[in-house]
């Protein structure tokens, strides 16, 4: 069941077309993240969604009712919809305390004193924020703001919440353990949730499925896991994975049946144990593509594919080392746990596990499937 169905959804701002005949459908009770570089479309969509902003054609619905339609001639205004927001710049009234922030909004539904009381008090349960409810945001930290501002959209018991890089404004740490809570608080509600960010990190923790946006259109629609390890196309490839996803520029040389390489004017490549590289004709221009995780350091096993290379850099970090090293033009990451010493200049061996390499058209730059 669908909770929410976008069709053809457009948004142009004068001559940018901000989101281009979008077609989404979410269903009921998932995650769902947008994520893109800035100005790819998302905050657009989520204020489509919410009614906030007014599309120049397409189709939006819930499961039970028509909220916009340019050819039906609908369009539901905002506080019509029964959707709960929570929005990066839809911060806290500072002349009103936490409770009051938080009943505001319920003022307006006509629910009795202690009912209004009571979601007052259970919401700032659910975020752990009781206690607080005399407090102004001013006394308040970032993150015990955030709360406040989860607890006022939770409040408003709504089935769909939609959140606009709600995190965004915390540091490193909190934004990590409002993660938690976020996806916690998900599993308890249960809530259909549209949630906006450009991190990767954070859509890949806390989705069920993701929407990778660019230029107002969708590049892949999937889980975390296949959107990680199955792109459907570079931009994807690059946009999700840190440190980035290595990338090697060549063409196909086959040297018989069940040999075949990757080739540039630096590298070579056994791909033989690769099925898709085995597929490939000769000649062909790829680009092959690892996770930085997905390669070991080691010596060379014939028949494998592996590529030598200079230690460049060496960045530890604590649970890992990045390994950064060169082969001519070619620069490749290497993710290895613990803290790892190479030294700068020496000559190493880049391992790659055959099973995750993956081969992207060099023209349409399409993930190659055999
Ligand atoms: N009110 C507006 N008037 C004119 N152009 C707009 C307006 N709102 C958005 N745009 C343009 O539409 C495009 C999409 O904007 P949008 O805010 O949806 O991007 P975004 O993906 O949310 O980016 P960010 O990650 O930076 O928040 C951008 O090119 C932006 O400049
Ligand atoms: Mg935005």
């Amino acid at each position: 069941m669908n909770a929410i169905t976008l069709q053809n959804v457009t948004k142009n701002f004068g001559e940018v077309t901000a989101v281009d005949r979008l077609d989404l459908e979410i269903r009921e009770g998932e995650f769902l993240t947008l994520l893109g570089p800035s100005g790819c479309g998302k905050t657009t969509t989520l204020r489509m969604i919410a009614g906030l902003e007014d599309p120049n054609d397409g189709e939006i619905s819930t499961k039970d009712r028509i909220l916009y339609s340019k050819a039906k001639g609908v369009y539901i205004p905002p506080e019509q919809r029964e959707m709960g927001f929570m929005f990066q710049s839809y911060a806290l009234w500072p002349h009103m305390n936490v409770s009051k922030n938080i009943s505001l909004g319920l003022e307006t539904k006509k629910l009795s004193r202690e009912e209004v009381n009571s979601r007052v008090h259970n919401v700032l349960d659910q975020v752990q924020m009781k206690g607080y409810e005399t407090r102004y945001p001013s006394e308040l930290s970032g993150g015990q703001q955030q709360r406040v501002a989860l607890a006022r959209m939770i409040a408003s018991e709504t089935g769909i919440f939609l959140m606009d890089e709600p995190l965004s404004n915390l540091d490193a740490l909190l934004r990590v353990d409002m993660r938690s809570e976020l996806k916690h608080l998900h599993q308890t509600l249960g809530a259909t949730t549209v949630y906006v960010t450009h991190d990767q990190m954070e859509a890949l923790t806390l989705s069920d499925r993701i929407v990778v946006m660019n230029k107002g259109r969708i590049m892949q629609f999937d889980t975390p896991a296949e959107i990680y390890h199955r792109p459907k196309n570079l931009f994807v490839a690059k946009f999700v994975g840190s440190p980035p996803i290595n990338l090697i520029s060549g063409y196909i040389k086959k040297r018989d049946a069940s040999k075949v390489f990757l080739e540039n004017k630096d590298i070579s490549i056994d791909v033989s144990s690769s099925a898709t590289a085995l597929s490939l004709a000769d000649g062909t221009e790829v680009i092959l593509a690892i996770r930085p995780e997905n390669i070991r350091i080691g010596s060379p096993v014939q028949g494998k594919p592996s590529v030598p290379g200079t230690v460049y850099a060496v960045l530890p970090s604590g649970s890992e080392t990045i390994i950064t090293a060169r082969r001519g033009e070619s620069e490749m990451r290497v993710k290895v746990s613990g803290f790892v010493e190479y030294v700068i200049d020496d000559e190493i061996h880049l391992e790659f596990d055959s099973n995750s390499i993956l081969f992207f058209d060099s023209t349409t730059e399409e993930l190659i499937t055999h």
